[in-house]
């Protein structure tokens, strides 16, 4: 329908007969001096309408239109020193694509700002806004640049059951659903499936994944539906291998969110550029800078959010770094298929970003009977995962992976809350949209 998207008219193409469509986001009515400023992905154009220039029937209809209604123009390109970006349209025809209700649900030109809520609500709206658009861009190239670094490392695509039978992490975090006459659970991970395929011989896996979590958290980063990438690689020598691909495949995100300056340009915001290698620290000296710092966390416990945020800043202060590793942590506070690395520690690993765990990652065990014992040590019946340790009992290697979560990543790149850089957001009181 359009020939161009706005940002692609320029004094340039000035005399250029053009079709434009977009949204209507402003109108300004100066009496005989009428502009419509129309939106589209590229961004806006100013129509300019003149009493006299233009004819009496456009005049007339640019009264009769209603915010955010669709409209198609053709015009004329004007080089016009005074118009936004140097140049305007005159309009020859306006027709009248969608007509928008008023009074609207949100104001797109944020001249009143709504609440997070009211923005959810009205998602549709609320991503003609170019910032958060920019944010949708930027999570796109984030997936992309995570996907192509796999790829050109030798990794193969998989896709595992969301519906499935077990736990894959363990615990009770699990989504029940009826599955015809039987109990099953959205999947938690695709933990269980990506390390089977590490008994087929593909021995580098990775998915761009849903992970269903029926966690209670009511925080700014948690959700009950995630976007994660899952790695599981094969032959490994212990967790270091699998550390050092989270840590390029990170760095490479990184550099690529950065790379989409106009975007940034119109969230105002700057991405720091991580440096190789990224600062490694185990789990105990975690937990003595912390004590040192006065919040307590007793040795086998987790990192509460409170923990988390210092370190981030301490690792800032003191390294100046925005991503870290903690390494080493109790074999207690991990999921069963953590490999130990002695009775009291694992060779488990998690990645920090500004304070918040993106990644956890670890080498797995892969001796059978080993699993089977720590499945019975974390009170699971072995017997519901007899399909897995089947994979471990005719040639298994030694293998470990990661799961990064995206959404995660995405709210600490841009600093915002995990609910704004996912576009409908399923949380403890979202089912809809
Ligand atoms: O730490 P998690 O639970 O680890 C796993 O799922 C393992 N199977 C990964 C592995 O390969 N060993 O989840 C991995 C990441 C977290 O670090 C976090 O970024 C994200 O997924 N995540 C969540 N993000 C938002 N809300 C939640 N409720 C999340 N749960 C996990
Ligand atoms: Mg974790």
């Amino acid at each position: 329908m359009r020939s161009h998207y706005s940002d692609e008219i320029t004094p340039k193409l000035d005399g250029r007969e053009v079709s434009l469509c977009g949204w209507v986001h402003e109108i300004r009515d100066l009496g005989g001096l009428k502009f419509i400023i129309l939106r589209d992905r590229g961004g806006f154009i100013q129509i300019t309408a003149k009493k006299g220039t233009t004819n009496e029937e456009i005049m007339n209809k640019i009264d009769k239109i209603s915010k955010e209604s669709i409209l198609k123009i053709d015009g004329l390109v004007v080089r016009n020193d005074k118009a936004p970006r140097g140049v305007e349209i005159i309009p020859r025809k306006i027709y009248m694509i969608s007509r928008a209700k008023s009074p609207l649900p949100l104001d797109v030109t944020q001249k009143v700002r709504a609440d997070l809520d009211t923005r959810l609500n009205n998602r549709f709206m609320d991503l003609r806004k170019p910032e958060i658009a920019s944010i949708f861009k930027i999570r796109s190239k984030v997936l992309n640049v995570g996907r192509n670094f796999l790829i050109r490392n030798g990794f193969i695509e998989i896709n595992s059951p969301k519906i499935i039978a077990s736990a894959s992490e363990g615990g009770t975090e699990l989504f029940p659903i009826s599955y015809f006459d039987r109990e099953a659970f959205l999947a938690q991970s695709p933990q269980l499936y990506k390390q089977m395929m590490m008994a087929t011989g593909l021995d580098r896996v990775f998915e761009v994944t849903t992970y269903f979590r029926a966690e209670e958290h009511d925080t700014r980063r948690h959700l009950n539906e995630v976007t994660a990438i899952d790695v599981e690689i094969a032959f490994i020598r212990d967790e270091n291998d699998v550390i050092n691909v989270l840590e390029d495949l990170i760095i490479e995100i990184i550099n690529g969110a950065s790379e989409c300056h106009n975007e940034l340009k119109i969230l105002k915001k700057e991405i720091e550029i991580p440096k190789k290698p990224i600062k490694r620290i185990t789990y105990d000296r975690v937990i003595d800078i912390l004590n040192d710092n006065g919040k307590m966390i007793e040795w086998g416990d987790d990192l509460d959010t409170e923990a988390e945020k210092i370190l981030g800043r301490i690792m800032m202060e003191e390294f100046n770094s925005e991503l870290y590793f903690i390494t080493k942590y109790p074999l207690e506070i991990k999921p069963f298929y953590t490999m130990p690395d002695n009775e009291k520690y694992s060779r488990a690993f998690d990645l920090g970003y500004k304070g918040v765990e993106i990644s956890s990652g670890s080498q797995r065990i892969h001796d059978p009977e080993l699993l089977v014992e720590r499945i019975k040590k974390k009170n699971l019946n072995p017997e519901n995962f007899e399909f897995y340790i089947n994979a471990f009992r005719y040639g298994m290697p030694p293998h470990g992976g990661f799961g990064l979560g995206i959404d995660r990543v995405m709210m600490q790149l841009l600093d915002l809350q995990i609910r704004e850089v996912v576009l409908f957001p399923r949380d403890r009181h979202r089912l809809t949209p």
